[in-house]
């Protein structure tokens, strides 16, 4: 279990934040399954919450049912930041999280993100604004550094330690890296030998016995998980299975279909026409990775010009395998 002040993160696994990706669809499905101790949300601008931007508003949406969930901010204005954290602890959330690993350009532009892994006064500045601003728990995720020689994240972390942060998430790549290579966790290790309060351990957990070695190998006190949970949503169930000395359960074709079936409804009923298109390419892509024959249907998808088009080919493809 992982503690974040008052907060038991029990399991200790966290749906990491995926900006497009882990909305609230995708977050109830996430609770649907079962085995996740922590949901975040895609992260949010300071800037957008603080002027009032609709769209950032529309994201902060949740249900009870997603609870404990955590929301990220981004932004390298002290003042808007903090009044951002507040915002967000009106809201409801249970954890404020601070993003200083995103590498996105547009981002670092703004001299957020992982840019402030390479302003580290300014990062103290950051936090201690958002520290002060609220009560509830409050933790930041980090990359290495910027690039790969200005590893900061030792640094880094002592500051959010000094500051009074909860915990803090590393996903061992620097910005300029973005997805290559492979995450090295010996650095989950470090920041963890160096740091009192838990380390959220994150990258390249693919399956259940990854997110065992990541906690075995850093002594790490929780797992975070991304890209995974994506092409499989049970890898949360089937961790926390395998944390309690359990074999881990397969999903079947049926509550794969239950499964696809329900999140596709929801994304027809709340986004419009295109949006809606674009989210059930994406996720069938996923969730059929790995079925036998998935590709079959994966190979129209490209072709297929309507969201009604898509739930139709599901349903014949799964017809058509509980027909055989
Ligand atoms: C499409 C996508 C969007 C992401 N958006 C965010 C984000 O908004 N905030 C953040 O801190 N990290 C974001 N990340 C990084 C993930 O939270 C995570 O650190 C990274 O994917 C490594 O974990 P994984 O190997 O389990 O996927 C994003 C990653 C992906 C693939």
């Amino acid at each position: 279990m992982l503690r974040l002040g008052g907060l038991a993160v029990d399991p200790p696994l966290v749906l990491a934040p995926m900006a497009g990706l882990t909305d609230q669809d995708f977050r109830l499905l996430i609770r649907r399954v079962g085995g996740c101790g922590l949901v975040s949300m895609e992260f949010v601008s300071s800037e957008g919450l603080t002027r009032e931007h609709p769209r950032s508003w529309q994201r902060l949406r949740f249900a009870p049912t997603e609870r404990p969930i955590s929301i990220q901010i981004y932004g390298a204005d002290p003042t808007r930041m903090a009044a951002a954290a507040q915002a967000i602890e009106d809201h409801g959330a249970d954890v404020c999280d601070i993003n200083m690993g995103c590498p996105a350009t547009r981002v670092l532009r703004g001299r957020a993100g992982a840019a402030l892994g390479a302003d580290l006064a300014q990062a103290r500045r950051v936090i201690r604004a958002v520290r002060t601003a609220i009560t509830m728990p409050l933790t930041v995720k980090l990359r290495l550094g910027l690039r790969d020689d200005g590893h900061t994240y030792l640094e880094l972390g002592r500051i959010c330690e000094d500051e009074g942060v909860q915990a803090v998430t590393l996903h061992p790549r620097t910005a300029r890296q973005q997805y290559s290579g492979s995450a090295d966790w010996t650095h989950i290790r470090r920041l963890k030998e160096t740091l009192h309060i838990p380390v959220i351990g994150n990258g390249d957990v693919a399956t259940p016995n990854d997110a065992i070695r990541l906690l075995r190998e850093t002594d790490c006190d929780a797992v975070m998980i991304g890209r995974a949970s994506l092409a499989n949503p049970w890898i949360f169930l089937q961790c926390a299975q395998t944390l309690d000395g359990k074999v881990p359960g397969v999903p079947t074709m049926s509550q794969r279909h239950e499964l696809m079936r329900w999140h596709f409804s929801t994304i027809i009923e709340r986004d419009d026409e295109r949006t809606a298109l674009h989210k059930l390419r994406l996720f069938c892509g996923w969730y059929t990775h790995g079925l036998s024959d998935g590709r079959s249907l994966r190979r129209q998808l490209s072709s297929l010009t309507t969201a009604a088009a898509v739930i139709d080919a599901v349903e014949r493809f799964f017809a058509e395998r509980s027909a055989a």
